[in-house]
């Protein structure tokens, strides 16, 4: 008997020491230790022994079963140890490698220009609307004194959704001028850029899609001189104090009298060069006092109240800001060609 506790001893402590997993310790602990474990079963014997043995015995039994408890628990201490190490270095973040870069890009060049624009326009006073891009016909167009055979209208030109005409993409920004006058107290001053839509052909010079700023003031007194010398102001602001500028006569249906306004052109000062098309003057925008009925459309009294308004396409700006060649660049969003700016 006292050989078989050694032998169990020896075998069950070489199979601890062994042993690789929590679990392959616990299967031990029954094996051994258990009710039906094979310690268990030679103490069962131990009635067979004598008066002399049985004490002996039992403490040699005692022993070896305390010896493979301390075992048991002494290995799965050190399992667990180790398991912790492995998952503490799988888990290392090692704060020598360097950190990913994130690009954080730039701001688009048009609206690098539209900014500045904003900003000045702010600082003389203005607010800046934001709106819808799908417009009532009525909005862009009739309100806006456009007689109904006018060629702007035709399906041709412009964006329908639906077969009477009624609902389209707006082709300018001019029909936020009626919804400022029919929605504010006067006087006002607002500043409203935005996308507008056109059935053109993409090319050089021409995109579906563009965007256009309107400006619009309406208050007691406002003359021609008030637009001339606001737009002047923009523009020695936008393109330095000795920008010249000339007003043409034009015709708007929304604007009467109408002009357009040409910057001299900066690199031949009027003379005629290739970026300007030999012409010597670039033109930059349409404007003119309110039309009255556009004025009496809104519920403002045209004898008491006068404004102007202008309209400018913001690619064209841009192109000619940043000597851009083509207008594709712009929408293109090639990051090569953004970087540059
Ligand atoms: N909406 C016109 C266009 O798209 C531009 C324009 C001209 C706007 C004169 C105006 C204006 O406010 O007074 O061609």
């Amino acid at each position: 008997m006292k050989q078989q506790l050694e032998a169990i001893r020896k075998a069950a402590l070489d199979a601890i020491s062994d042993a690789g997993k929590a679990e392959d310790l616990e299967a031990l602990r029954v094996r051994y230790l258990g009710k039906k474990g094979e310690l268990t079963a030679v103490l069962k014997q131990m009635g067979k022994l004598s008066a002399e043995e049985r004490p002996v015995i039992g403490q040699l039994a005692n022993d070896v079963r305390a010896k493979l408890e301390a075992n048991i628990e002494e290995k799965t201490k050190e399992l667990a140890d180790k398991a912790m190490e492995l998952k503490l270095k799988s888990e290392a973040v090692d704060v020598t490698i360097p950190g990913k870069q994130e690009k954080i890009g730039v701001k688009h060049p048009m609206y690098q220009v539209l900014d500045e624009i904003k900003d000045i326009f702010v600082g003389m006073g203005f607010e800046i609307l934001e709106d819808r891009e799908v417009e009532l016909a009525e909005y862009n167009f009739t309100k806006l004194n456009v007689e109904e055979d006018h060629p702007a209208r035709e399906w041709s030109d412009t964006f329908y959704f639906t077969e009477d005409s009624s609902i389209l993409l707006r082709t300018q920004t001019s029909p936020m001028q009626i919804h400022a006058m029919e929605t504010r107290e006067l006087p006002i001053r607002i500043l409203a850029p935005g996308r507008v839509y056109r059935k053109d052909e993409v090319d050089a010079t021409h995109s579906p899609m563009f965007h256009q700023i309107e400006g619009m003031a309406i208050d007691k007194g406002i003359t021609m001189a008030d637009l001339k010398g606001t737009l002047n102001e923009v523009v020695r602001q936008l393109y330095g104090e000795h920008t010249v500028t000339r007003f043409r006569p034009h015709h708007f249906p929304f604007t009467e009298p109408s002009c357009e306004m040409d910057i001299q052109c900066h690199k031949c000062h009027g003379a005629g060069c290739p970026t300007c098309k030999g012409e010597g003057w670039i033109e930059v925008l349409g404007a003119g006092m309110i039309h009255p009925k556009v004025l009496e459309g809104c519920g403002i009294d045209s004898t008491v109240y006068s404004g102007w308004a202008f309209g400018m396409g913001l690619e064209r700006l841009a192109l000619g800001h940043f000597k851009i060649s083509d207008l594709r660049l712009i929408f293109e969003n090639d990051v090569r060609f953004l970087e540059q700016f």
